[in-house]
């Protein structure tokens, strides 16, 4: 069933456990995380990113992830991912979107604010749930050097003030991880992450989730993170999967053969994070 990011990230949030936000750009996606979230008896969010929303056109993946939605038995939630402009946000809640992150973040705090403030008003008249970002989730190509990285990471006394000026539904926070393939192993501020929880008390949000040790977002997802954004690791399945049936089969043109082996292991991959990060059952 279609719903709000709100009222799946406000039980996440209530009972301490962290749901996916998968990102999508075509149908076999889209199948495959409902494949798992209906296997694992799982809440979930679809997420377009701009870039995907360009790629199928918004017309095709609004379509598609409503139908999924509305067809699904567990509670599904249709968001943009990382949206940073203004008109882009409003065409997303037009088209039905339940959910929408206004990036901001590459702006001072007061700018951010007044963004996000911009996008509350609009998405909160009509239902829609809000999510924002405070600090700044680079890309793993990024290069920071060590000492600078803590100027990157979410500040908890802004976030503090974030939350009391804004009142947005879920916050991003930057807590070292990186959108991408990870060069290195990456390392959390955990106390950062509790730090921030404790003192806004709202549900919060991690995105660059790939490449990031089970164990770890276990940790993570103890100390509030309701939100896991996962891209790189569906990809990986799904380029590793369709290398690995035309390896055998080179003779194959049928786009249905080529692609069916593509679902089946995302949908195993997204299966196996959502019993990690303890949404499997909730639904
Ligand atoms: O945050 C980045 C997501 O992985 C989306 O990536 O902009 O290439 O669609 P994209
Ligand atoms: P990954 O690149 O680590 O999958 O991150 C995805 C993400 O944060 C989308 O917003
Ligand atoms: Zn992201
Ligand atoms: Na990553």
């Amino acid at each position: 069933m279609l719903v709000t990011g709100s009222e799946i990230l406000q039980d996440a949030h209530k009972n301490g456990y962290a749901v996916g936000a998968f990102n999508i750009n075509n149908m076999e996606i889209i199948q495959a995380i409902i494949e798992a979230a209906e296997e694992t008896k799982s809440p979930v969010i679809l997420q377009a990113s701009q870039g995907g929303i360009k790629y199928a056109g918004i017309e095709y993946i609004s379509a598609l992830a409503k139908v999924a939605a509305e067809k699904a038995t567990v509670p599904v939630a249709v968001h943009l991912d990382h949206g940073t402009d203004f008109d882009q946000v409003v065409k997303c809640i037009r088209y039905g979107f339940t959910s929408v992150m206004v990036d901001a973040s590459k702006y001072p705090l007061e700018e951010n604010i007044a963004m996000t403030n911009k996008v509350i008003e609009i998405a909160h008249a009509v239902g829609v749930s809000v999510e924002a970002e405070l600090g700044k989730i680079g890309g793993t190509e990024d290069h920071i050097k060590v000492d600078e990285r803590d100027a990157t990471m979410t500040n908890v006394d802004e976030a503090v003030r974030f939350v009391e000026e804004t009142g947005v539904d879920s916050l991003a926070i930057a807590v070292g991880t990186a959108h991408g393939v990870y060069k290195g192993k990456p390392e959390l501020d955990f106390d950062r992450i509790k730090a921030i929880k404790e003192k806004t008390n709202i549900p919060l949000v991690l995105h660059g989730s790939s490449g990031v040790a089970y164990e770890d977002l276990e940790k993570a997802v103890s100390l509030g993170i309701n939100k896991i954004n996962i891209d790189t690791d569906v990809r990986m399945a799904f380029a590793d999967a369709i290398k690995d049936f035309l390896k055998d089969n080179m003779d194959e043109i049928d786009p249905r053969k080529i692609l069916k082996p593509a679902r089946a292991n995302m949908s195993k991959v997204v299966a196996e994070k959502m019993r990690v990060f303890g949404s499997a059952g909730r639904a």
